[in-house]
């Protein structure tokens, strides 16, 4: 094998759509997938690659230093792209510790692993952080999109952590030479997404008739992407990126959440032979999420110029193609909502 890649929280949404992408693009790099398997992280997203040569999958808690350190002893690695996290908003409102541990702690517990087994032998290494446009804080519906150098402004313990991490990821650089990058990307959206985020959420809701809770008024606007643009991203970063750089991914891509929502309601009424409007007749608002950040969008244009990467899918195309999988994949869906995907690791891996 060519290269050893460490991919953290593989099992995940984007890391499962990252693993695949690598596995299939680079049959001379050996990708190990490391993941603790939260609830949010899914073997099954992986069933397609599991049994190639070139993938292996370690479940281990980046938290624990020993076991990280012990791992980048005995598995060679030459390169980290560091997804794992605890990424969801709303928990991070109620239990924010949870992700001081695994998004600072965690981090910290990899770039200290790195540094000791690179033992500053840096040549044909690379530390790639995977980070959220969330650190930029909240935009005014006139201000001017996040670029690599808006100050950083998190207001969610979920932001905070995440712009921490950055900072470390970045003093590692500084300090040690260590050779890092990082992203920061705007919301994603696709296949195999945990249906606690807006998009599959939505798409589940509606399935099932159930009621849809927007936000305050769902005045809010997030800037999506497709999931595997952002994995086309990450490959191209890791690859040509410059160390110590920063790089936003996006896709120039706005959407206020009542107009998503109700676009989503009626492409789905289509598609579930219902009649029109009826699936907007779901939507409740709710009490406002705490500290709700008003508006994200990205600027990527460096990473357009620099590395040449676009977007490949247009929204209206993106979001039909989403809602079709979901709709395909009832059982996805199913053994998500009921937990039967957290037995998938016994049934496979264990004692293997
Ligand atoms: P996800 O919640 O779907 O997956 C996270 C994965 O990390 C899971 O497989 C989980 O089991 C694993 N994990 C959690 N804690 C761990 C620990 N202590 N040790 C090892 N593994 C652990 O997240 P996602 O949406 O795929 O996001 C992946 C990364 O991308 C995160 O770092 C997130 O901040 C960042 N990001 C996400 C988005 C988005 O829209 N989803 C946008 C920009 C950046
Ligand atoms: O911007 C990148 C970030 O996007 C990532 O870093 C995060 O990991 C990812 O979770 C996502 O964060 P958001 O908070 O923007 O995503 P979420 O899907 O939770 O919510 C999208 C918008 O929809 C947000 O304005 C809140 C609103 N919302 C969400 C849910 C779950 C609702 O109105 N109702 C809901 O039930």
């Amino acid at each position: 094998m060519q290269r050893t890649i460490l991919v953290t929280g593989g099992a995940g949404f984007i890391g499962s759509h990252l693993v695949r992408l690598l596995v299939n693009k680079y049959p001379d790099y050996r990708i190990i997938n490391l993941d603790k398997l939260t609830y949010a992280g899914n073997l099954t997203n992986l069933k397609d690659v599991e049994s190639r040569p070139n993938y292996e999958f370690v479940k281990a808690d980046i938290v624990d230093a020993a076991a990280i350190l012990q791992l980048f002893k005995d598995k060679g690695i030459d390169g980290v792209i560091h997804l794992a996290a605890e990424s969801h908003v709303d928990r991070s409102i109620t239990n924010p510790t949870e992700f001081v541990f695994t998004n600072v702690i965690g981090t910290v517990n990899l770039l200290n692993a790195a540094r000791a087994c690179w033992n500053d032998a840096f040549s044909g290494k690379r530390f790639y952080h995977v980070s959220t446009d969330e650190v930029y804080g909240a935009l005014a519906p006139t201000d001017s999109m996040f670029t690599e150098s808006t100050r950083y402004d998190p207001h969610s313990p979920y932001s905070a952590s995440k712009a921490s991490s950055d900072h470390f990821v970045r003093a590692y650089f500084d300090t040690f030479g260590l050779p890092t990058v990082i992203s920061n990307c705007s919301n994603n959206y696709g296949a195999y997404q945990f249906p606690e985020k807006l998009i599959p959420l939505f798409i589940n809701n509606i399935r099932n008739n159930k009621p849809l809770p927007v936000y305050g008024r769902g005045e809010n606007v997030r800037d999506w992407l497709w999931v595997e643009d952002h994995a086309r991203a990450i490959d191209l970063i890791f690859h040509k990126g410059k160390n110590g750089d920063t790089y936003n991914i996006g896709g120039h891509n706005e959407w206020k959440n009542i107009d998503l929502i109700r676009l989503m309601c009626r492409i789905m009424d289509a598609k579930l032979g219902r009649p029109a409007g009826m699936s907007e007749g779901l939507i409740t608002y709710v009490k406002d999420r705490a500290g709700h950040d008003l508006r994200y969008a990205i600027d990527s244009s460096k990473l357009q110029r620099d590395l040449g990467w676009t977007p490949s899918l247009q929204f209206e195309e993106g979001i039909e193609k989403t809602i079709d999988w979901y709709l395909a994949n009832p059982d996805w869906l199913e053994q998500v909502t009921s937990g039967a995907y957290q037995q998938y690791y016994e049934q496979q891996y264990k004692g293997r």
